[in-house]
């Protein structure tokens, strides 16, 4: 198992046995076990315990956003002086790419369409770590822009159920260095 698979595995595992142990905790919560029991219901603490939650989800969505804000891409779309312009074309079942080679170093915008039905275009590194996907849509040009930092060998992989060989929808094109 590749340690991207692992990541995910562990990642995912955790979050169903937290999301599980909250269920757990909720249904807890809502069941009585006592049925003599007789609690009068103190509103004024349910109300300021509302206020505490509300304050922690602010608190922690704010933190969240803040820590996350710098990592999201689209600021990158934007015009990039001297930047390479690629052509990218999905049909059923291969990638058309136009120019097929690229320089690192240099921002490169791909223009995604799609020939017949909708595909993804996702772009790997030779390690096999996903670096971008956009979705290629017919009638539609997406746009993003990624810079190759390393020259090398790079594959495409559909990320959109296409049909029936969508699995073989693998394509590659190649980073050169920089002139
Ligand atoms: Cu194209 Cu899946």
């Amino acid at each position: 198992m590749n340690p991207t698979a692992l990541t995910i595995l562990i990642a995912y595992s955790a979050v169903t046995i937290l999301a599980l142990a909250a269920v757990l905790w909720i249904w807890k919560s809502t069941h009585s076990f006592d049925r003599d029991r007789k609690d009068e219901v103190d509103t004024h603490k349910l109300v300021e315990g509302e206020k505490g939650w509300f304050i922690f989800a602010v608190i922690t969505l704010g933190i969240l956003a803040l820590a996350t804000l710098a990592f999201i891409p689209y600021g990158d779309n934007a015009a990039a002086k001297g930047q390479q312009q690629v052509s990218v074309e999905g049909q059923q079942f291969a990638w058309v790419m136009n120019p097929g080679t690229i320089e690192a170093g240099t921002p490169v915008r791909f223009k995604v369409t799609a020939k017949d039905v909708n595909h993804g275009f996702g772009v790997y590194n030779d390690d096999n770590v996903m670096l971008f996907q956009i979705q290629a849509v017919p009638d539609s040009v997406s746009h993003i822009v990624y810079t190759f930092k390393v020259p090398g060998r790079y594959q495409v992989v559909c990320m959109e159920f296409c049909g029936v060989n969508h699995h073989n929808m693998i394509g590659q094109f190649q980073v050169e260095a920089a002139k």
